[in-house]
């Protein structure tokens, strides 16, 4: 008898319960227990209706994901919803949390479903490399319509209860108890002697593929601009479309062919190990459940600029009061004033109304004055990258904040245990680095100093997910884990075009890889001067024996800083955003190549693509190796969500493991010896390499 699925005999209607904790995922021994007690039920002469019903926080939120690695052992997810359709009693799925992936088939796979009002329903599949292969390509669209199901198919994107009731999905929402509710409902269901609705039939005619070539090619469009380069949501389609044209036994037999090839390719792996690693990454080592973040009810943000004004945002997004200090009020006024010209920007996109705007707005309060500062839960500095202003702003807070506030620097480099020394509360300093847009991007890297404590960095991850955003733990280093492991990246591609590549070469192999933008174009847009100042500033810190960007300093000094000066690796339009490849670039590469005895050759694009990834890698090596990060996933998980790398290639650590890490490490020292120091092998990846081993897999 299964112990993940129960049964009991409420009158004469059998209740069969799915308690496998923490998600009811469909695991083998769910699957071989909902089997067993369906039958048990169909043959009791005293049932005359089965209600399925998750226990704990939901109805089955899909397969079990770490399953997928292990051979398919029967019953399979689509025997059992076939199954359902030759059972003569009406099937009732009653439905809390999510029913997702397998979970909504399993529901569609019931002759009925009700559901409580907030429950949510999707198919996540595209997002884990796969498409809805237990019949839900075939069954959505017979029960939803053609339009709605491929929304839902190739988004993955999860509706709510009432949407999922307009669309015909659910047959009742429930208020109160829901399976008081479900019995409710079968007692209707048995009393007027509804006609038993199995998906495999079409409601009504569903068409043709010609019926529905606009809508079908709207998808792919979709497909190929939102998810470009991955396959699953075209896989996807294809199914849909074959159960437009061939009857439904016919296509689900098509898809069992489909999904493993789906399931075992490079791109599936690499998002189900996403998954994973992003569910991981919001684990700090050593500090466990009993660690209670602290409250935030009030927060503040020193500086209204870009990123200040970004992390207000973030606050008033999440329904937080924050409070904006400047240095004037001409500050206070331009910032309040993109703030409100983004959120307008909202509303136009169909986003947000006025009156969450509104809403929005009136969370964001300002002042000049410091004192304000004493009555904040947490407090975020935003102020210039300029580690004496840091200090200065930290020993003011020191006096001024209260007692238990969380005290936040947002910089992208600074020694954040310089500037916690200067306060007699470093146990409460943390770093929150925001990506730009700060309100935009999902990533927030959340800084641990020597002396951090467990609270706060709890603090830290609670109001990533607050803000939700995606919350990864960096240790105090120049760039922390995110930032630093990118750097070699830029050096790379800055040193290619000094030897010969075009920045739309090298920009080309890196958007063919699947980098939402080249990295070159990139640099132009966050605007050159700001690593030239940088530069500067570290001068005395440089390695002379290390090789040094001439190039990119070059054109700093020419003015061209990039996108807002007009001028940068590319050259711009008035006011336009393309780069528009400059022949100039080429003239001025070739001179300092001349001036500093680079050798200028034709460059093919592997060349460009190891060296711009595998800087990136023997630099996260060292990251891992030093402590910095936690985990190598961390750092797949700050490329994700912090720099937009395709999640269908895992990150930069997990590609390096698909390669072999001793391929890597060859062409790593291959490097070494061509180009010197920077190239550096890592320890661990020389020790891995040997051995055998992996960033990634345990
Ligand atoms: N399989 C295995 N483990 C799963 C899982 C799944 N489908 N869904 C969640 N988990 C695990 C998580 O890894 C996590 O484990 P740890 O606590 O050990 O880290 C735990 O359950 C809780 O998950 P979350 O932290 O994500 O909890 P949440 O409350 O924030 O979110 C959720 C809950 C919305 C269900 C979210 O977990 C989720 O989106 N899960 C995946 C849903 C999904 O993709 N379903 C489709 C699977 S594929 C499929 O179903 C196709 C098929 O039939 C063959």
């Amino acid at each position: 008898m299964s112990e993940v699925v129960g049964f009991e005999l409420r009158g004469r209607n059998a209740i069969i319960t799915i308690d496998n904790p923490p998600v009811n995922a469909l695991s083998l021994g769910v699957r071989q227990g909902l089997m067993e007690r369906v039958d048990r039920a169909a043959m009791d002469s005293e049932v005359l209706a089965i209600i399925l019903i998750g226990l704990g926080r939901t109805f089955p939120a899909g397969a079990d994901i770490r399953e997928f690695d292990k051979p398919v052992e029967e019953p399979h997810l689509l025997s059992i919803i076939d199954h359902f359709d030759s059972i003569k009693k009406p099937i009732i799925a009653a439905i809390h949390g999510t029913a997702l992936g397998g979970g909504l088939e399993l529901a569609l796979g019931c002759h009925f479903r009700v559901s409580l009002p907030t429950a949510r329903f999707g198919t996540p599949e595209v997002k884990l490399g796969i498409f809805p292969g237990a019949a839900g390509t075939q069954r959505l669209p017979r029960v939803i319509g053609l339009d709605r199901s491929l929304e839902l198919i190739v988004l993955g994107e999860p509706i709510d209860a009432r949407t999922a009731f307009e669309y015909g999905l659910i047959d009742k929402l429930v208020e109160g108890d829901l399976l008081e509710g479900a019995i409710s409902f079968t007692r209707k269901v048995l009393n007027e002697n509804l006609a038993i609705q199995t998906s495999s039939e079409p409601r009504e005619g569903i068409g043709s593929p010609e019926d529905f070539q606009e809508v079908i090619q709207k998808y792919r469009d979709i497909a190929s601009k939102k998810m470009r380069g991955q396959e699953s949501p075209h896989e996807a389609i294809e199914s849909v479309i074959d159960g437009l044209k061939m009857p439904y036994d016919q296509a689900v037999k098509a898809d069992r062919k489909r999904f493993p090839r789906c399931k075992d390719s490079i791109q599936s792996r690499a998002l189900r190990y996403s998954f994973f690693a992003e569910r991981e990454a919001s684990k700090i080592p050593g500090v466990g459940k009993e660690i209670t973040p602290r409250e935030i009810k009030k927060g503040a943000v020193i500086g209204a600029g870009t990123m200040g004004g970004g992390i207000l945002m973030c606050f008033a997004d999440a329904g937080i009061p924050v409070l904006a200090i400047e240095s004037s009020s001409e500050a206070l006024e331009t910032g309040m004033e993109t703030i409100s010209k983004n959120y307008q920007r909202m509303i136009e996109r169909g986003r947000i109304t006025e009156t969450e705007k509104a809403n929005r707005i009136s969370l964001i309060s300002t002042s000049l004055n410091f004192n304000d500062l004493s009555d904040a839960d947490l407090i975020i500095e935003a102020a210039f990258e300029d580690l004496e202003l840091k200090k200065e702003i930290f020993s003011k807070l020191n006096e001024i904040a209260k007692s238990g506030a969380i005290l936040a620097t947002n910089t992208s480099y600074m020694d954040i245990n310089q500037i916690a020394a200067v306060t007699q509360r470093a146990e409460d300093i943390i770093g929150l680095h925001f990506f730009v847009p700060a309100n935009v991007m999902k990533m927030l890297e959340v800084v641990r100093t020597s002396s951090s404590s467990p609270e706060a960095l709890a603090t830290g991850m609670q109001l990533a997910k607050q803000f939700k955003k995606v919350g990864g733990v960096a240790g105090v280093s120049h760039g922390f884990v995110a930032n630093r492991s990118r750097a070699p990246l830029v050096r790379e591609a800055q040193f290619l075009v000094e030897e010969g590549a075009s920045p739309a070469q090298i920009d080309a192999v890196l958007r063919d890889f699947g980098l939402p933008m080249g990295v070159l174009a990139v640099s132009d847009m966050s605007g050159l001067d700001v690593s030239w100042r940088m530069r500067k500033s570290l001068a005395h810190l440089r390695d002379s024996e290390e090789r040094y960007p001439h190039l990119a300093d070059r054109l700093c000094e020419m003015g061209r800083f990039g996108r807002k000066a007009g001028y940068g690796y590319y050259s711009y339009s008035e006011g336009g955003n393309l780069p528009i490849p400059d022949p100039e670039v080429e003239e001025i590469a070739l001179k300092v190549a001349e001036e500093n005895g680079i050798e200028r050759r034709k460059i093919n694009d592997a060349e460009i693509l190891d060296r711009c990834l595998y800087a990136a890698v023997n630099e996260g090596s060292k990251i891992v190796e030093e402590g910095i990060a936690y985990r190598a996933s961390d750092i797949d998980i700050m490329w994700q969500y912090g720099f937009g790398f395709p999640r269908w290639r895992g990150g930069i650590m997990y590609h390096a493991d698909v390669i072999g890490l001793s391929e890597v490490l060859d062409r790593i020292e291959e490097f070494h010896e061509i180009h010197g120091k920077l190239w550096q092998p890592s320890a661990l990846l020389k020790e891995l390499a040997q051995s055998g081993g992996s960033f990634t897999q345990k």
